[in-house]
């Protein structure tokens, strides 16, 4: 099956979809029972005991999660939330929901995470929370993170979308927040197609999500069918239809118990890559730290500063061109043109976020990828590069 959002003959990212898969899903098909039933209650137990949590309740994406995420905390307008310039848009979409400022940290040119003594730079009276990316799934910095957040008695939202099944010196990845949202895009260690999980150890909090997930209604609400005088009606607060399906909950069920299977695979491919580009001069690689185990969501090269924006440019259409799935991950969030337009960042306010965006190439990663065609990706990678390098001389 080659066919992920993409016509590359070797695709960026790739589900990995078993007859396990299958037939859970088409068993819950069957069931009858769609939404609100026994696959999501097994899917939260299987993460929360995964991660080691009291709680974890499932949404339709993880930033849907990240959104309940911050009206339990009860932040809204006025009010300042920390999040990182480099990382997926939606690390900060979900603050302007709440209608809450963010407050953007650049990166530290290693982890590619927020850099822990800026963020403590940058706590006001009006800061409500902090939103700690894995970056790629990298952990590295969040012990920091949650030490200043227990400092500052503020909560750390741990956007840990990228880093199921990863840990450092023994702490899992979805442990360091007060609150953690999981995504679980058919990118991701595990998929659901689209879905996501809030997971924490917060009583009220998990309420909070449970009902907001389901329209308002009381966290305890069962599908009891309007019109029977049960609490189906009874919205106790304004909420949002961001349940997650019988059916995604099944296949979220069969892709937790095989996923030390699935890590294993992505660390395969990781290795492989590594291997294959540490010689390389002009090519950075992720930069993992002693004592942390990844469960690598992707697997993203950096330039050396020898190329341009342009270069790196031209390297992924002439990847693309070979057939062969890349992209530049991520460009940094204050300057995506709404966060410019409505706060007025301009190039240059995120000097690292920038000169690091400009040079990423996101390869080809998924576990079935073979080491045959881990190595013509790299083949082609090195010859769009010696190509820009020769144009040059
Ligand atoms: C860091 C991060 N946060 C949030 C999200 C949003 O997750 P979803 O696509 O499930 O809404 C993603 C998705 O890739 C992500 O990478």
């Amino acid at each position: 099956m080659r066919s992920y959002n993409s016509t590359d003959s070797i695709p960026l990212a790739q589900p990995d979809i078993t007859e396990a898969e299958v037939r859970c899903v088409v068993d819950t098909l069957r069931s009858g029972r769609l939404s609100i039933g026994p696959r999501l209650e097994e899917f939260e137990r299987l993460i929360a005991l995964r991660i080691g949590r009291q709680h974890a309740v499932g949404v339709s994406s993880g930033t849907a999660g990240l959104h309940l995420a911050l009206l339990a905390l009860g932040i809204g307008e006025g009010d300042e939330v920390i999040t990182p310039a480099f990382s997926f848009a939606a690390s900060a979409n979900c603050i302007l929901y709440v209608g809450a400022k963010p407050v953007f940290i650049d990166c530290d040119p290693r982890s590619l995470n927020m850099r822990p003594n800026d963020v403590e730079k940058h706590i006001t009276e009006k800061t409500k929370a902090i939103i700690g990316v894995e970056v790629f799934g990298n952990p590295m910095g969040m012990d920091r993170l949650a030490a200043i957040s227990s400092k500052y008695e503020l909560p750390l939202v741990e956007d840990c979308c990228e880093g199921l099944g990863g840990r450092h010196n023994d702490e899992p990845i979805g442990r360091y927040g007060r609150v953690g949202v999981f995504g679980f895009y058919p990118n991701k260690q595990i998929t659901t197609g689209e879905g996501g999980m809030i997971v924490t150890d917060d009583d009220r909090i998990a309420q909070r999500c449970r009902s907001l997930r389901n329209q308002g209604r009381s966290a305890s609400t069962t599908q009891d069918g309007p019109g029977l005088g049960g609490s189906w009606l009874a919205h106790e607060r304004l909420g949002y239809n961001y349940r997650l399906s019988e059916i995604h909950a099944a296949l979220g069920c069969a892709q937790m118990r095989r996923l030390d299977e699935l890590i294993e695979a992505r660390q395969r491919v990781a290795a492989a890559y590594t291997r294959r580009l540490m010689g390389n001069t002009d090519i950075i690689l992720p930069t993992i730290e002693p004592d942390t185990f990844m469960s690598w969501f992707v697997y993203v090269i950096r330039l050396s500063d020898r190329f341009t924006a342009d270069d790196r440019n031209t390297i992924i259409e002439g990847l693309r061109r070979h057939d062969v799935g890349a992209a530049d991950y991520f460009p940094p969030i204050p300057l995506l043109p709404y966060f410019q337009q409505q706060f007025g960042y301009k190039p240059g306010d995120f000097p690292i976020a920038e000169s690091v965006s400009h040079r990423t190439i996101a390869l080809p990663f998924f576990s079935t990828i073979t080491d045959r065609e881990i190595d013509l990706v790299c083949q082609t990678l090195e010859l769009m590069m010696t190509r820009i390098a020769f144009a040059r001389s």
